[in-house]
């Protein structure tokens, strides 16, 4: 089976560019060698190569920054992964990408299902949906999977902005009404790599029947400032730096988050028997 896979080097394709290499060919590309702002070089790519299965780790992911770049981020994030499931659905091909809880506006009150309604608050959660109803508007065999604060140990990201804080200072302000779920970069990749292993002999077939939208993030939830508890528990215990809580509204940014936008991974787990760790779990 031949592989290609899209952001190479970012949190997660950096996790995934290790795990799918076991499942078959691989070829791995990223921005700039490739970019997603163009679409036309995009599918020129994707022709020569004639990947059986495309894996999209790529996408505009500075929920702020977004705000002043819609059209850069609406063609990252929708247009170019919209043409590329067209291509997928001509040649046969499937398609697994990746989305985002921020999809939801969080207002529920307690974690989405794949049935609940999306209604973005941001113009990253905005674009991130139009990506999924792209997707599934080809009719291209596809896996997306809804995921939320993805973590690792590169890049930029709650965990290496908390450590990051703590270096410069003994008190830091952290807020306690945004609540999701922390995914760990690499499980997110192996259990990607797991559900491709269970179709691997006919993966045309197993995703035709086992495909669609699910959600698939860290198990549990919590908000901004627990986790960050957690972390300064974890990496730096002998540092004692104190936490204080705050308020989103404390912090003005140009994007807004919603408050609750945990996920419900329920679906997913009854499906293919296997689930994220739960969101304490941290073990980088
Ligand atoms: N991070 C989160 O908290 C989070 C939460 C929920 C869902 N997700 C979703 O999970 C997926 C993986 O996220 P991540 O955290 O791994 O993202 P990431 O670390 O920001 O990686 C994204 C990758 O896409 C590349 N990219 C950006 N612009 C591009 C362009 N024009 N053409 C081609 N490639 C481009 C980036 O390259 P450069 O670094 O060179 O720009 C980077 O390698 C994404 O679909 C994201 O929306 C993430």
């Amino acid at each position: 089976m031949k592989i290609l896979l899209f952001g190479k080097n970012g949190q997660l394709g950096w996790e995934l560019n290790r795990t799918l290499m076991c499942l078959g060919e691989l070829i791995a590309l990223d921005y700039p060698e490739l970019n997603f702002e163009k679409p036309k070089d995009v599918i020129n790519i994707i022709n020569q190569i004639k990947p059986d299965l495309i894996v999209n780790a790529a996408a505009y992911t500075n929920v702020d920054k977004a705000e002043e770049e819609p059209d850069k981020a609406r063609l990252i994030n929708a247009e170019t992964p919209g043409e590329m499931a067209r291509w997928c659905k001509k040649n046969n091909a499937v398609i697994i990408h990746y989305s985002t809880d921020y999809v939801f506006d969080g207002t529920k009150g307690s974690p989405y299902t794949e049935d609940d309604q999306p209604n973005p608050i941001n113009i990253y959660g905005e674009t991130k949906l139009a990506g999924e109803v792209a997707i599934q508007q080809s009719e291209a065999i596809h896996l997306i999977l809804r995921t939320a604060w993805v973590y690792s140990m590169r890049g930029n990201n709650f965990v290496t902005k908390v450590l990051e804080w703590t270096q410069k200072s003994d008190v830091i302000k952290v807020v306690d009404d945004q609540i999701s779920n922390p995914t760990w970069a690499r499980a997110l990749a192996e259990i990607t790599a797991d559900v491709i292993a269970m179709g691997i002999e006919n993966i045309r077939s197993f995703f035709s029947i086992k495909g669609g939208l699910y959600h698939c993030a860290g198990s549990g939830y919590c908000t901004r400032y627990d986790w960050a508890r957690l972390i300064v528990d974890k990496f730096h215990k002998e540092r004692k730096t104190k936490i204080a809580p705050a308020k989103t509204n404390d912090f003005p940014t140009a994007a807004r988050r919603p408050f609750c936008s945990a996920l419900d991974c329920g679906k997913f787990s009854q499906v293919f028997k296997i689930c994220l760790p739960r969101w304490d779990k941290i073990v980088i």
